[in-house]
């Protein structure tokens, strides 16, 4: 019988994608998927660091497989991505957990290979070289008929609130030729949706001398085949009309954007060094509806940013009324430790950011009704 693993991922597309990349290698060194958590022989649990609430469920879950653990000594329990990037959180959880045995960061998920195989009783892997993307690693695609295709890396914008650009690096471009050829591949294969990831896919190509991302997008669509692209996530500030372009003259392309605009006031935008205004995003938003009238655009909220006040609160309402999104993930700001915003006066309290939030999703549901009664 061979032996099995089991995968919890937190978080983003990345981060799904990433256990693709881990389920790949393990399928390589024979093992095949559990069903169930308990006849796993390798247990993996890849983890997000957006939000404080992400990070808790992670301590609770990986401190629930104690129990498993005692029951058979040879299981291997390994845990990844995000969180234990940082140097603080992997050594809390290396202290708090004798029974987790190997512990990595996102920057060294490439040697997952070599930290299986090791026969050292336990392993804390840190590093903050993120040079090395591991370019030629497996995939074990676990998302229907969608392929994931990673086109860069990393974050430069170092938005106040965010802790990606420190646990995930600067930005870094594949190689046009690598992401055309693993397309290519993946179409061969037989699925039908390709989506473009990336932290800023808009910036794709800056760091190293590559085409842009409008052009790459149009090599994408020139390959033969039946299928659709998606993309995620854009940034406003470097959401450019060529991209724009694209979408609305290329069939392949789905008509869907994933904008964030995290806050309707200038004032907050300002503080969470988005670099853009509300009247700039606006703009974009019309151009994007005159050029494509049968788009759908969603977008992200943070509420509760430090010094958010009522008034502020009711621009992003106001803002969210005007584009009539057709989807708003919404969030309470959650203090991440190292950022800027982590020392701004004026928190906003629990209660406030719940009311808040609630507010929105309110404003979405009644959005979603007029759209359903005919209202653009
Ligand atoms: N608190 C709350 N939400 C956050 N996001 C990023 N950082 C934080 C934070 N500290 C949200 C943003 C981003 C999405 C992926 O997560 O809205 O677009
Ligand atoms: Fe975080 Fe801002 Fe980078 Fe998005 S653009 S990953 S919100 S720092």
């Amino acid at each position: 019988m061979s032996m099995k693993y089991y995968i919890t991922t937190y978080g983003c597309q990345l981060n799904v994608h990433e256990s693709e990349k881990l389920a790949g290698i393990l399928k390589e060194e024979g093992y095949e998927s559990a069903d169930d958590i308990k006849d796993a022989d390798v247990i993996i649990f890849n983890t997000c660091a957006i939000r404080e609430g992400a990070e808790d469920r992670v301590f609770g879950n990986v401190g629930a497989l104690k129990k498993l653990k005692k029951e058979n000594k040879n299981k291997i329990i390994a845990v990844c991505g995000c969180m234990t990037q940082q140097k603080e959180k992997a050594d809390k959880l290396y202290k708090m957990f004798p029974f987790v045995d190997i512990i990595f960061g996102t920057s060294n998920l490439y040697k997952f290979k070599e930290f299986l195989n090791k026969k050292t009783k336990r392993l804390l892997a840190y590093d903050e070289d993120f040079n090395l993307i591991g370019e030629n690693m497996p995939f074990y695609r676990t998302s229907g008929d969608n392929a994931w295709v990673n086109i860069m890396q990393g974050c430069n914008n170092f938005c106040t609130y965010c802790i990606v650009p420190y646990v995930r690096g600067r930005e870094r471009s594949r190689k046009s030729e690598d992401i055309l050829k693993e397309i290519k591949e993946v179409v061969r294969e037989g699925y039908k949706k390709i989506t473009l990831l990336g932290q800023n896919v808009n910036s794709y190509g800056k760091d190293c001398g590559e085409i842009c991302f409008s052009e790459l997008l149009k090599k994408v669509c020139e390959i033969d085949g039946d299928f659709k692209v998606a993309f995620m996530t854009s940034h406003p500030k470097d959401l450019t009309s060529d991209v724009i372009d694209v979408i609305a003259k290329n069939d392949k392309l789905l008509k869907e954007i994933h904008l964030p605009v995290q806050s309707g006031s200038n004032k907050i935008l300002e503080k969470m060094n988005r670099k853009y205004t509300r009247e700039k995003y606006l703009s974009i938003i019309e151009e994007i509806k005159t050029k494509i009238p049968d788009v759908r655009i969603t977008t992200d909220i943070i509420v509760g940013f430090p010094g958010e006040t009522e008034e502020d609160f009711e621009q992003t309402c106001d803002l969210i009324k005007k584009v009539s999104y057709d989807g708003i993930f919404a969030f309470m700001y959650s203090i991440r430790e190292g950022t800027i915003a982590e020392k701004m006066p004026n928190q906003v309290s629990f209660e406030e950011k719940n009311r808040r939030v609630n507010k929105i999703l309110q404003l979405e549901k009644e959005i979603k009704k007029g759209k359903n009664n005919g209202n653009n």
